[in-house]
């Protein structure tokens, strides 16, 4: 797919993989427009590129989303819809019965996977006009193999993972030309896994290959150890669940 002069919105676009998206994607020759929740962070943005338009919208909210596509359309609308904001709550033991369970995995769901659906059923008639478009949903390695310390979070993205395949086939028999990437990540370095000291790649890494990608029409994209985790999954997956879920975890299961 041509990226060059094609306007894209990225969610979550102020900081982490996001804002490394939205720099990529600039200097590859695109339009960009970012969304946050954070008024300062999104000024800080505008600040520092002035050509990335900053919007403040939450993801998991109904008003913001139909604000966010009415200020859109009246830009001139896009083409490509990059779903990359995305949270996850603190590790919690489901065996032990807590409201906040529950909540946390509303929280999730709300923003990892209601708020893709909510955006697309607002952006699709326009991206369905568009001579050439996409729409990017990011999912995780936590969607091959469930990590049992970010089990909500992991079943969040699994959802998003059925989604996107049932997404592709929906638009298929109508004969829809809009493409539907899939980015699975790996571990990457930003302020969601800060405390973690595990092996990590660098946003810059994720998003070469997301943009390498998606000029390739590669649907599913798979970055460093994603693939790995794929192709060992399929043949061994008590060994993919294993490279996923090590032993150090479990002390966080039991605090
Ligand atoms: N980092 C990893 O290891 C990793 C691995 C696999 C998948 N992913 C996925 O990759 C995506 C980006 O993650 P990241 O590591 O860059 O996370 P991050 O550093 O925490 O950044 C997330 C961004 O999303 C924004 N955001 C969060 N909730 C939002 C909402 N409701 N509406 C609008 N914006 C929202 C945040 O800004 P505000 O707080 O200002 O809204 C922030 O800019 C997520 O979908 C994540 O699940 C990350």
């Amino acid at each position: 797919m041509n990226i060059q002069n094609k306007t894209i919105l990225i969610t979550g676009g102020a900081s982490g993989i996001g804002l490394e998206a939205a720099r990529q994607f600039l200097d590859a020759g695109a339009r960009v427009i970012v969304t946050g929740r954070n008024q300062s962070k999104l000024d800080e943005v505008s600040k520092r590129y002035p050509l990335i338009k900053a919007i403040q919208s939450d993801a998991a909210d109904e008003t913001d989303a139909k604000n966010l596509y009415d200020e859109i359309a009246a830009l001139g609308g896009i083409d490509i819809l990059y779903h990359n904001a995305g949270v996850g709550v603190p590790a919690a033991n489901l065996g032990i019965p807590d409201k906040k369970h529950l909540q946390g995995e509303v929280y999730e769901m709300d923003v990892n996977y209601f708020g893709v659906i909510r955006l697309n059923n607002l952006f699709m008639s326009m991206l369905k006009s568009r001579s050439e478009a996409a729409i990017i949903h990011t999912t995780s390695i936590l969607s091959i193999v469930p990590s049992a310390a970010e089990a909500t979070y992991s079943s969040s993205k699994a959802a998003l993972a059925f989604y996107t395949i049932s997404l592709r086939r929906h638009l298929q028999v109508i004969n829809s030309k809009v493409k539907v990437f899939e980015l699975l990540p790996p571990l990457v370095d930003t302020e969601m896994v800060a405390g973690r000291d595990d092996k990590k790649i660098s946003p810059k890494e994720l998003v070469e290959g997301l943009i390498k990608g998606v000029k390739k029409n590669t649907l599913t994209i798979r970055v460093g150890d994603s693939k790995a985790v794929y192709l060992i999954n399929r043949v061994f997956p008590n060994l993919a669940y294993g490279l996923v879920n090590k032993k150090k975890a479990d002390s966080l299961l039991l605090s």
